[in-house]
């Protein structure tokens, strides 16, 4: 399958329609790899594939041209599921000459020896033919070798990693599938691999501005391409990248014997009386990955865990880790949580909030074993206090 997305430019990648574990994210749509062939004087190929999938990538590709004829590959960005595919590419097409920034270069020889790559950086421009490729440096979107590559005559942006999503559809436009589902599946690639990224993603989309790029499509290597909405992607990464935020609370925990979960349901009960939405999420059934994208633009957080063996639950553990690495900013965050002797599990919880700079309501809330009158009213008050910083923020 090849489809044509602008004049003599084809995507060719692959769909990887099985995929539910990306580096520890759940990638419940699956995803693809998106490739894009330009037939043009230089048959010019813009990223591979994961190798799994090598075979797919080569029949879209023989539907337009022989791929021993492919003269220019251009690598965007070096992380496996765009570059596993360049060794058996460059036996079938010995003379292909590839394009990529400096830090790309060191990592495709790392990864592969030695390949014929010739290094380009910010507003280096190639010449195709009748189309010229003008490249972007975009460190650390995703990784410090990433670039971006556009094309003037067509107004395509082709941004690899950016304003990507992990969905596998038989459709690669914006305005063929469900919107709703895109966007969410966005945000959740953003939540899950960008957030920490923020203010070089908020540089890369002024350097786009500073570049006065006429974007028309956006083409990036995971899910669809924004033919319609490319407006909407960039607003949406321009919140993201500032941490908008509405008022929605997360009550994030888990619990042994029911104590945390009696705590965590006063909580909701109490934030949703008061109109502000929420969600309850238990850690043993919810993914990590899911909570950061319900995080995304939440602006409250409670995080509970009941004290065990003088520590918090392993799955809270789990997600603080993953969270002090996401670095989500601008919440208010309160811990709580039961216990039965000694309750090390809420103040370790709310250094961990402190740590990670979200704005900590102190000291986090306590109860022994049970939830008593007492105790409820406690809960409530404490709530209260999370509601008024909501609607004041
Ligand atoms: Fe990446
Ligand atoms: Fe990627």
């Amino acid at each position: 399958m090849s489809i044509l997305i602008k004049d003599n430019i084809y995507w060719v990648g692959a769909i990887d329609w099985n995929l539910r574990d990306f580096h520890g994210y759940v990638t419940g749509r699956g995803a693809t790899y998106n490739s894009y062939l330009i037939l043009d004087d230089k048959i010019t190929l813009v990223d591979t594939v994961k190798s799994t999938l090598l075979g797919d990538l080569l029949a879209n590709i023989s539907h337009l041209v022989d791929p021993q004829k492919i003269d220019y590959l251009i690598c965007n960005h070096i992380e496996k599921d765009h570059s596993s595919s360049i060794p058996d590419l460059m036996r079938i097409a010995p003379n292909v000459k590839i394009f990529a920034t400096k830090m790309a270069r060191i990592g495709l020889n790392k990864y592969y020896g030695n390949l014929p790559i010739e290094t380009v950086k910010t507003g280096d421009i190639l010449k195709l033919g009748k189309k010229v490729l003008q490249f972007i440096e975009i460190p650390m979107i995703h990784w410090p070798d990433s670039m971006m590559s556009y094309i003037p005559q067509d107004g395509l942006l082709l941004s690899n990693d950016a304003f990507g999503q992990h969905i596998a559809t038989s459709k690669r436009f914006d305005d063929e599938v469900n919107r709703a589902d895109v966007m969410y599946e966005a945000g959740k690639y953003f939540a899950n691999l960008l957030t920490h990224l923020a203010p070089l993603i908020q540089n890369a989309l002024n350097k786009i501005d500073e570049l006065k790029l006429s974007i028309d499509m956006i083409a990036p290597s995971h899910g669809v391409i924004w033919r319609s909405f490319p407006g909407d992607i960039i607003a949406a990464y321009r919140d993201w990248c500032s941490f908008t935020t509405r008022e929605k609370v997360l009550i994030i925990y888990d619990t042994m014997w029911q104590a945390t979960e009696t705590i965590a349901k006063i909580l909701l009960d109490t934030i949703i009386n008061a109109g502000i939405d929420a969600k309850l999420l238990k850690l043993r059934e919810t993914h990590r990955s899911d909570v950061m994208s319900e995080l995304l633009d939440a602006r409250g957080l409670f995080l509970g865990s009941p004290t065990i063996h003088r520590t918090m639950f392993p799955t809270v553990a789990d997600l603080v880790c993953y969270m002090q690495g996401l670095k989500p900013q601008k919440k208010i965050a309160a811990a709580f949580g039961s216990f039965g002797w000694s309750g090390e599990a809420v103040p370790m919880l709310t250094d961990a909030l402190k740590n990670m700079d979200l704005s900590v309501i102190e000291p986090g809330i306590k109860v022994q074993y049970m939830p008593d009158s007492d105790d409820k009213e406690r809960i409530r008050t404490f709530a209260s206090d999370m509601i008024a910083r909501i609607k004041h923020q």
